[in-house]
């Protein structure tokens, strides 16, 4: 709970006034039995209109002072519980944006979706129903049994069995019906995963002809909810018969009794009245209070849910020194250093075993290695998306933990093997990384990219607008623009993860010899499969398996390393079959 204070923070007055105005409302109300009361025991057996005009004219007083009481109440309970929510939801957000890769790896995004949304309003319905009935509830249930208790103290017993007989009622009714709620809770969670999973790779369920099975797949979770949710309800439903009967019961036994009291003039006709009200309204409020308890033990699941992303802790942060320090790139000189790194801590095997190399500014790197050979892996240790498992990776001799990562990837552009873009025109999604980039600077990233003169076919040119993640252009046409976006931010520092796959090879030489022109001092790492991409780097490093098997110019490796001769022959083989 104390987690969920700070988003409370500006709602503070609504957060009192919600519950004070409830406490009006109720002794607006709690009165207006025993007025009635009054009035048919004085004014109408007395005639004694006078009074009866008085007293009236104070309960509809009172009356219209409990509809404001209650109006405000909504209206500061809903502003707490939205503004709540929307804090809550920034927060969460927030939260997600200094997630790390690691941090990403464990909490995948469509449940992630499902917190910021769904749980996050499942917490503010409760806490609105909370600022209502949590309050007024207990406070009316309290007060209708002091006064009945006043009213008259023997028939006031059959309250005392009244209660404690629904209680239990209503308690068995929960308890086997608060289980399903929790499955239905599940299921829901269950039923988005499908649906978000789905809407995000409809392409591919389209091309591989599977709408079908989706359609089964979803028509199944849906069906499993209904019969839940039915299940559920059929529970709670149970409650009101059961209160009904309760109720009719006490009635009944107050009728007798105070009737008997009434013949033996001890009691009033009014007084009758009001305690039959007092008692619907006790049975009332009990019924209310173990609904709002119900719904709030419902929303423990999606609490717990919306702390779990809160309390993540966020595993690659800025050091203390590194905030101080004020660190930035200046060259690009890169140094791995007895480098060994694993995803999980708690794995056998490191994914990259003892890397020692170094990176000289301004130099072209490749890397070349088999599928699973931990080259993205390697890459990714230099903006810090993951950290080292053991030894050190230095840029300009410091290491990467002694910089701010604001700093440190700003420094660095590294266009991802899955890379995305975002909707929007194309020149806005150029200008992402750099967001004052001039329009001739834009122009000249695209041209070095190979991207410009694709975009000039379009009929809108830099305007043209990107469907969500560019579905609209081409895969080769996307990565380039990528390409673009990463050196329109000017880094010391260019990574390239398989990032011209999709490109054809003469375009792929194009883009190579604009770097080479244009992108002087800038250190330039490229992973590809083709030798023939990488042939002309002023070196290559061949990984196999995370280590480091062959570090050196394409010729030195030809003599040296039997590995890059067999990569060599087999793609002039493909090329000589191909042609
Ligand atoms: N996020 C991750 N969590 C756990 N293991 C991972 C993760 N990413 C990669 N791996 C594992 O690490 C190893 C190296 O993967 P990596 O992506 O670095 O290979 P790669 O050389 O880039 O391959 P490719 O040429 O196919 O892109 C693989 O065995 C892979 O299964
Ligand atoms: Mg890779």
């Amino acid at each position: 709970m104390k987690k969920y204070f700070p988003f409370f923070r500006n709602y503070k007055k609504a957060l009192i006034l919600a519950p004070s105005l409830v406490i009006i409302d109720v002794i607006c109300e709690i009165v207006q039995p025993e007025l009635m009361s009054k009035i048919v025991d004085h004014g109408v057996l007395l005639k004694d209109l006078h009074y009866i005009l008085r007293t009236g004219g104070l309960m509809i007083m009172l009356s219209v002072i409990a509809i404001v009481a209650n109006v405000g109440n909504v209206y500061y309970s809903s502003h707490a519980s939205v503004g709540f929510a929307a804090e809550l939801r920034k927060g969460l957000f927030n939260k997600i944006q200094s997630f790390s890769f690691a941090n990403l790896d464990r909490l995948s995004s469509v449940s992630l979706v499902t917190r910021i949304t769904n749980d996050v309003n499942i917490l503010q319905e409760v806490i609105m129903m909370s600022l209502r009935l949590l309050v007024r509830a207990p406070l009316m249930l309290l007060s209708a049994v002091i006064i009945a208790v006043r009213i008259n103290t023997g028939l006031a017993s059959i309250i005392a069995i009244a209660i404690p007989v629904l209680s239990i009622c209503i308690y068995f009714i929960l308890r086997s019906g608060l289980p399903f709620f929790e499955k239905v809770q599940r299921k829901l969670d269950k039923l988005n995963g499908i649906i978000q999973e789905n809407l995000v790779n409809v392409r591919v369920v389209k091309s591989f002809v599977r709408e079908d099975f989706e359609q089964k797949k979803f028509g199944r979770s849906n069906e499993e909810l209904r019969e839940l949710s039915v299940k559920a309800s059929s529970m709670v439903v149970m409650i009101m018969p059961v209160m009904q009967l309760v109720m009719n019961v006490s009635i009944v036994a107050i009728v007798w009794f105070g009737g008997n009291k009434i013949i033996g003039g001890t009691f009033q006709v009014g007084q009758l009245m009001s305690f039959i009200t007092y008692i619907t309204q006790i049975l009332m409020s009990l019924m209310m209070l173990s609904m709002t308890i119900m719904t709030l033990a419902r929303a423990g699941a999606s609490s717990e849910r919306i702390l779990e992303v809160l309390d993540t802790e966020i595993d690659i942060v800025d050091s203390p020194a590194a905030i101080e320090k004020k660190l930035v790139v200046q060259q690009g000189k890169i140094i791995f250093e007895k480098v060994f790194f694993k995803y999980h801590s708690e794995a056998n095997e490191f994914v990259l075993k003892d890397i020692n190399l170094t990176i000289e500014p301004g130099e072209t790197i490749a890397i070349i290695g088999a599928t699973g050979s931990a080259k993205s892996t390697l890459v990714q240790l230099i903006p810090r998306l993951y950290d080292v498992s053991e030894g050190r990776v230095l840029i300009d001799d410091v290491d990467v933990r002694d910089y701010t990562l604001r700093n440190l990837r700003t420094g660095i552009s590294l266009v991802l093997q899955q890379n995305e873009l975002f909707s929007g025109t194309i020149k806005q999604n150029l200008k992402w990384g750099n967001p004052n980039a001039s329009d001739e600077a834009i122009i000249a990233a695209a041209k070095d990219a190979q991207a410009h003169d694709f975009i000039m076919t379009f009929p809108k040119q830099y305007e043209t607008v990107l469907g969500q993640s560019g579905v609209n252009i081409s895969g080769g046409q996307k990565q380039r623009l990528c390409i673009a976006r990463a050196i329109l931010s000017k880094p010391n520092i260019l990574i390239l993860d398989d990032s011209t796959s999709a490109v054809d090879t003469a375009t792929d030489a194009r883009i190579r010899a604009s770097f080479h022109q244009h992108l002087h001092g800038t250190t330039i790492l490229i992973i590809a499969q083709r030798i023939s991409s990488i042939q002309s780097a002023d070196r290559i490093i061949l990984i196999d398996d995370g280590a480091i098997i062959g570090n050196g110019s394409h010729d030195e490796l030809m003599k040296t390393s039997q590995v890059y001769q067999d990569i060599y022959q087999s793609q002039q083989l493909k090329n000589v079959t191909a042609s």
